[in-house]
């Protein structure tokens, strides 16, 4: 028998309590024997949980016990969490954590330890889909190409709505919220921090890469309003917040932030608060993994399955997927300003003679040259929307090209710009 003390009984625990009692035949049959909860560690103890195993309030009682096998680590955070787990570790316990934001930080320091004592984090992206064992175990044969990922929910179901119901991001916010999907902090989903955090730890099994959240582009989706929703259902765009992990030749580039995205691609389809992740490898072609990405059975469904392979060999896949380092492949994290892609712009401006000509000189300047154009009559005549789709050029051509029309005296708003992808 495997004992297992759970770290934070909160939606997942207490999931990852009942699923463990209910499906019991079916998971010691899998695992070979019986994986049991044995202890639950909360804050506060006067909130029934509806469990039936003891709690306490004290991390040390779950570290302390020698009967325990695995300490899952569900309390979240980043400082806190990776001290209970390296502890944990040292007192040879294996782990399975869904701690996304630790391991953005920490998880080539865990990976040492995890060559003794497994650490499983398949919960730590994507929820319930299997996304981890994917690229580590099933596409290991291949180079990875690129990783597409729509894997914030609450994001995902907000740019939804506002897609097709035409309302505006401040209305759906609450409403996302009160579904129980978004963090404690709702700006880690709508800044993009919670999906970069699952995208770093994609890059690593991917490419060995190890970049903090620091080292890459991350926007949010707070700035998304209906006029971009008009231009993106105009021109045939879904527009989601993309975690985008691309190699070419040695590097890699590593960029979360809203793309508008052609309604036909697959990954424009993932639409709600379902996840998607597009995985393309150099033998396979591209390969497309959808599902629940948050909630307390999905994620507790992924906890369970590290627990099983555990239980059954130690887990033997090396964490990060990699056994050695690639030597002759060491890849370089590509800048933010050389990235080279499509762009939509978004002007509000004097309606006035000379304003477009003097727009289109600036893009012009910096290389950037204009693949559609729409421009909307605002309700007070004296401004105009215009809303423009570039071809490929530089994102550092375009920061410039930005900066310069914001400083224009004729344009009434802070520009806004959306990359497109496809
Ligand atoms: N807040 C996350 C989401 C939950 O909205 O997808 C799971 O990481």
């Amino acid at each position: 028998m495997i004992k297992v003390g759970i770290i934070g009984v909160g939606t997942v625990g207490t999931s990852v309590v009942k699923i463990l009692q209910k499906n019991r035949d079916i998971i010691t049959a899998r695992a070979g024997k019986e994986i049991r909860p044995v202890f639950g560690v909360v804050k506060n103890l006067n909130r029934d949980r509806g469990v039936d195993i003891p709690l306490s309030d004290s991390v040390d009682d779950v570290l302390n016990d020698e009967e325990i096998d695995v300490v899952v680590e569900l309390m979240g955070g980043v400082d806190d969490a990776f001290k209970v787990v390296k502890k944990a570790l040292a007192k040879g316990k294996a782990v399975v954590t869904a701690n996304k934001a630790m391991l953005a930080y920490h998880r080539y320091e865990l990976q040492q330890s995890a060559n003794r004592q497994p650490i499983g984090f398949e919960a730590s992206v994507a929820g319930g889909i299997p996304i981890i064992k994917a690229l580590r175990e099933g596409l290991s044969a291949n180079h990875i190409v690129s990783i597409k990922g729509i894997m914030n929910g609450t994001c995902n179901y907000m740019l939804t709505k506002m897609m097709s119901d035409g309302v505006e991001f401040d209305e759906i916010l609450k409403e996302a919220q009160e579904l129980g999907y978004a963090e404690a902090d709702p700006s880690f989903d709508v800044g993009g921090y919670d999906a970069a955090h699952k995208l770093l730890i994609l890059a690593s099994i991917a490419y060995g890469i190890d970049a903090k959240p620091e080292d890459i582009l991350i926007e949010g989706i707070e700035n998304i309003n209906s006029e971009d929703i008009f231009f993106a259902n105009e021109f045939g765009y879904n527009i989601k917040l993309l975690t985008i992990a691309k190699k070419s030749g040695d590097s890699v580039e590593l960029r979360v932030h809203p793309a508008l995205i052609d309604k036909k691609e697959m990954i424009a389809k993932v639409d709600g608060v379902m996840n998607g992740v597009s995985v393309i490898g150099d033998c396979v072609g591209e390969t497309m993994y959808y599902g629940p990405g948050a909630g307390g059975d999905a994620t507790a469904s992924s906890v369970i399955a590290d627990l099983i392979d555990i239980a059954r060999n130690g887990n033997n896949s090396p964490m990060l997927g990699f056994k050695k380092i690639l030597k002759n492949d060491i890849l370089k994290l590509k800048k933010a300003d050389e990235i080279f892609t499509k762009y939509y712009i978004r002007l509000i401006v004097e309606d006035k003679i000379g304003v477009l000509s003097k727009i289109s000189n600036i893009l012009g300047k910096q290389n950037i040259s204009i693949g559609s154009f729409l421009q909307k009559q605002s309700k007070d005549a004296k401004f105009a929307t215009l809303l423009f789709s570039t071809h490929k050029c530089y994102e550092k051509d375009v920061q410039i090209a930005m900066k310069e029309i914001g400083e224009c005296d004729f344009v009434k708003q802070k520009p806004a710009m959306i990359r497109i992808e496809d």
